[in-house]
């Protein structure tokens, strides 16, 4: 059997220049757990040209979702950014990754803390109402530069509150915190400096941040995962050594150069 499996193109959403979202069918085989990615793209020339993606939608639905940036001359995404309903695209058939709740000690609060695209696994994990059965708060922080690269945040703040199955604990227990650098905005700065000053935890009223109760999850560029990484070590936090081992915090890697 091929790696790859095909998979349709449901709906296509274009947040702005530099970011879009799609839905493709799902293989009823294709098993995943929220967090994790898979490698997805596009056949060229004969041959795949794939790329790793978390899965941003929840592990029920019966779609996949992904969150992508547009690269202009990205061997994939300037070829995917073009997709449309009912295009064909590659899903690979094994999904995998670390940001995984499986990888990380019990605890009280759980930070999720991502940059840019890397918000996607995250968008999968706050759908998983296990994720609410683990844990009392869950803090979704999005840092971007402007404030049109804040995807979801309607989705987050308006759809979610009101989800048939899932409102009632979302509105109990998600936080979200998005933050932007290059405009203004009513949260200003990297989310690394909001966390070192304690305003993250202040301006939503929660503990300042102790590995003694919360655990977390970081996905971003790779400056932003040494940075965040570094302030955590430093905190006490001690990272999930390798998959199947739990730690207090996880990290990934988001997927960029496309
Ligand atoms: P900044 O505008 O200060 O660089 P990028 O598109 O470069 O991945 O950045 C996405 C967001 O992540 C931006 O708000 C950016 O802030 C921020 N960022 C970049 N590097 C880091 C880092 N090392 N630690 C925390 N945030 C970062």
């Amino acid at each position: 059997m091929s790696k790859f499996a095909k998979a349709e193109v449901l709906s296509v959403h274009h947040w702005n220049d530099t970011l879009f979202s799609f839905r493709t069918t799902r293989e009823p085989s294709l098993r995943f757990k929220s967090g994790q990615f898979v490698m997805i793209g596009l056949e060229v020339d004969g041959k795949p040209l794939v790329r790793a993606y978390s899965i941003a939608s929840p592990h029920y639905e019966e779609h996949l979702e992904f969150f992508s940036i547009k690269v202009q001359d990205g061997p994939l995404t300037s070829r995917l950014q073009h997709l449309e309903v009912g295009d064909e695209i590659l899903v690979g058939r094994k999904p995998t990754g670390t940001l995984v709740t499986d990888d990380l000690l019990p605890g009280r609060n759980l930070y999720l803390l991502s940059t840019g695209t890397g918000m996607a696994p995250y968008l999968s994990l706050i759908q998983d109402p296990d994720v609410y059965e683990l844990y009392d708060k869950v803090i979704l922080v999005h840092g971007v530069r402007y404030v049109s690269e804040l995807a979801y945040a309607d989705f987050i703040t308006q759809e979610l509150p009101e989800h048939e199955y899932l409102g009632e604990e979302i509105r109990e227990k998600l936080v979200y915190y998005p933050t932007v650098t290059r405009e203004d905005f009513h949260t200003q700065g990297r989310l690394t400096d909001h966390i070192r000053s304690g305003k993250l935890t202040e301006d939503k009223g929660l503990p300042p941040i102790d590995p003694a109760h919360d655990r977390a999850m970081i996905c971003g560029s790779p400056a932003m995962l040494d940075d965040t990484s570094a302030l955590l070590d430093e905190l006490g936090f001690k990272i999930s050594p390798r998959m199947g081992e739990p730690g207090d915090y996880v990290i990934e890697r988001a997927f960029v150069e496309k």
